[in-house]
């Protein structure tokens, strides 16, 4: 199996802070990360459930996927983030395999990850993202 864990599950939201004060409200959530993307045009905050997170994600530019993605359906799920061990490797075997990708190479995500998406024509209609945390070197095993 490649897929080692949900890395975490990403969330378009209007309004970060207010999105971040609803999680805190609702399940008691903290925030365990920020970052913000000039590439992706996005402003994120990640909530640890567990060994996962949630990933909020405000558009910081009217032109930014996110942003595109807010004013053709609105806030909510918008993409899946899959741990493997690999990237690179998971991304060329798909790849021979048919599928179709955003991302043709693994590029820097946030937290330091090597991260790629593939294309949601080719992943049962989501976008997913596959995710290299180096934080998590070894298979998550203890070291
Ligand atoms: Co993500």
């Amino acid at each position: 199996m490649r897929l080692q864990r949900i890395d975490h599950v990403g969330y378009a939201v209007e309004d970060l802070e207010e999105a971040i004060a609803y999680h805190q409200r609702l399940y008691g959530a903290t925030v365990t990360h920020r970052e913000e993307s000039d590439r992706d045009g996005v402003r994120e905050a990640l909530l640890a459930v567990g060994d996962s997170y949630l990933q909020l994600l405000e558009p910081t530019r009217d032109d930014s996927p996110v942003a595109r993605f807010l004013t053709r359906h609105g806030p909510g799920l918008h993409h899946v983030g899959y741990g493997v061990a690999d990237v690179a490797a998971t991304l060329a075997d798909l790849q021979d395999m048919g599928v179709r990708v955003v991302d043709d190479t693994p590029r820097h995500g946030s937290r330091g990850c090597l991260v790629a998406f593939l294309h949601p024509k080719s992943a049962m209609g989501v976008l997913v993202e596959l995710v290299e945390d180096p934080s998590r070197a070894g298979n998550g095993t203890a070291t």
